[in-house]
């Protein structure tokens, strides 16, 4: 039995994962930032009858308040002081170029600073445990570029390309983080899915294009096997897809983008990490 938590788990990727893992008999926290849904899907859980148990954590993870609240209620409930997995799921594509409470483009905050700010938050849980820290990344992360004095792209927003930098985030982190802690760290391609996320947040045409886009692609059952393998197995870290290694953007290798993207958003985060 292991203790996982998953973020965005209310659709897609992430509820698929969350069916999968308390079906096996593991503890699961799920976070979500609608408690609604999360609801839903706990009525869901408790009608399959799993061996496994699950806990709900609301937080929006584009709001660092929000979060430090989401992280207290999983820390409150991991009496051995030990964590297995964290699987940093949750992302988002919005139209709109947002700017959050705490001052960050949304893309930026959800897809990348809280990624690296839960990961921070639990490090001494998953050490104590030797544990894995996934992330839910993107082969769309080719397409970025890296700009040392825009790494928020707020000089022109476009959805598209605030998306692929992220994704480019999330290897680059896992890359950084590997090399400073005796942890693994993988970031998942899980290749093209059928789910909301080209839906949420856009216009009529991007939805359909999305639809359009999606249609031959993987049930998000489909892409729970690769989770699985890593977590179970022993596997070095990296980037993997369906099972196998996978070549990422050569930009997510380079150790002085590495250490500046993690020191900028180290910075960013310190005012409401728990340790600094
Ligand atoms: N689908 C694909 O083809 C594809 C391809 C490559 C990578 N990915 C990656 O797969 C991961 C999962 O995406 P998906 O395709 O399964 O899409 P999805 O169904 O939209 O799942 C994304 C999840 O993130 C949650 N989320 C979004 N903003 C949040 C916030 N502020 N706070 C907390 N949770 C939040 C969403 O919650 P709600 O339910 O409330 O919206 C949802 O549960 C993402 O990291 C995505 O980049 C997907």
């Amino acid at each position: 039995m292991k203790t996982i938590v998953i973020t965005g788990v209310t659709s897609g990727i992430g509820k698929a994962l969350v069916h999968h893992f308390v079906k096996q008999g593991n503890r699961v926290f799920g976070v979500a930032r609608n408690s609604e849904r999360l609801k839903t899907l706990e009525t869901d859980l408790v009608r399959e009858n799993y061996k496994g148990t699950f806990v709900s954590v609301v937080a929006d993870l584009a709001s660092f308040k929000s979060l430090q609240e989401g992280v207290r209620t999983i820390k409150s409930h991991l009496h051995a002081g030990t964590l297995d997995v964290l699987i940093n799921n949750a992302a988002i594509v919005p139209k709109q170029h947002k700017i959050t409470e705490d001052g960050y483009e949304l893309q930026y905050q959800v897809n990348h600073l809280s990624v690296v700010f839960l990961t921070l938050e639990l490090i001494d849980y998953l050490q104590a445990a030797r544990g894995k820290v996934l992330v839910t990344g993107s082969d769309a992360h080719k397409r970025a570029r890296f700009a040392y004095d825009d790494l928020q792209g707020l000089k022109r927003y476009h959805a598209l390309r605030s998306y692929c930098r992220t994704k480019l985030y999330n290897v680059m982190t896992t890359e950084y983080l590997k090399t400073h802690y005796n942890l693994s760290f993988y970031t998942v391609h899980p290749g093209r899915v059928k789910t909301e996320i080209g839906t949420k947040d856009t216009s009529r045409f991007y939805a359909f294009m999305w639809r359009l886009f999606t249609r031959k692609g993987y049930l998000p059952d489909e892409t729970v096997d690769t989770y699985d393998w890593l977590i179970n197995q022993d596997i070095k870290s990296g980037y993997y897809h369906q099972k196998a290694p996978r070549e990422s953007l050569l930009i997510a290798s380079n150790q002085k983008a590495q250490k500046y993207l993690f020191d900028e958003t180290h910075k960013a985060l310190t005012p409401f990490l728990t340790k600094p």
